[in-house]
């Protein structure tokens, strides 16, 4: 078996894949592939054997402000104006493919990402959007935390990331 990661194409059979969040399929079948034509968000896919797409993950720029920081983290920040950040949006794996690593690899491979495209546009931490308590608690054991008032919205700042 031999994985690969490649930018969605056209090429890219979406058809059979599935989750277990119908949100995050519809999303990769209806939307991904004019997302990464209008350049909104790029979507990465993980493909078993050149051609099955057993996971996928999506990167675009965003901003926080301090106000949605935790206190120790937003004091030494500016707090008149918002804060570059790199947000990963989506992350899903297929449910044949889930409990394999899979995961963890996209996750690692979105943040080494993020982590290198910070040193030509600066961005102070990575924000992920979980769609539930489940998905968060597989953020959380990657030390990503809460942010403010956000619960299913977490952050891990760059500098924390060892690449
Ligand atoms: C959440 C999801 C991405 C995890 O992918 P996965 O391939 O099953 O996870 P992995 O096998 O890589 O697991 C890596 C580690 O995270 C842990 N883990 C996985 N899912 C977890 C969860 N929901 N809660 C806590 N820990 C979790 C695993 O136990 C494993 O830990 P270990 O290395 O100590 O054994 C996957 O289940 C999925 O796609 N779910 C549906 C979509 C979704 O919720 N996406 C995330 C939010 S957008």
């Amino acid at each position: 078996m031999q994985f690969t990661f490649e930018k969605l194409t056209k090429e890219h059979d979406r058809a059979g894949f599935e989750c277990g969040v119908p949100e995050l399929d519809f999303y990769l079948k209806n939307q991904a592939g004019q997302d990464m034509r209008r350049n909104l968000s790029s979507v990465i896919v993980l493909l078993e054997d050149d051609k099955t797409i057993v996971g996928y993950y999506t990167l675009s720029q965003n901003a926080i402000t301090a106000q949605e920081l935790p206190e120790n983290v937003a004091k030494k920040l500016p707090a008149q104006r918002p804060v570059s950040c790199t947000l990963l949006g989506r992350l899903a794996v297929d449910v044949h493919h889930q409990g394999q690593g899979i995961g963890r690899i996209l996750l690692f491979h979105a943040l080494r990402k993020a982590a290198v495209i910070s040193k030509e546009i600066a961005a102070f931490a990575v924000i992920v959007d979980a769609k539930d308590l489940q998905a968060k608690k597989f953020y959380e054991k990657y030390n990503f935390l809460e942010l403010q008032h956000e619960p299913l919205r977490l952050f891990i700042p760059i500098r924390m990331l060892k690449l």
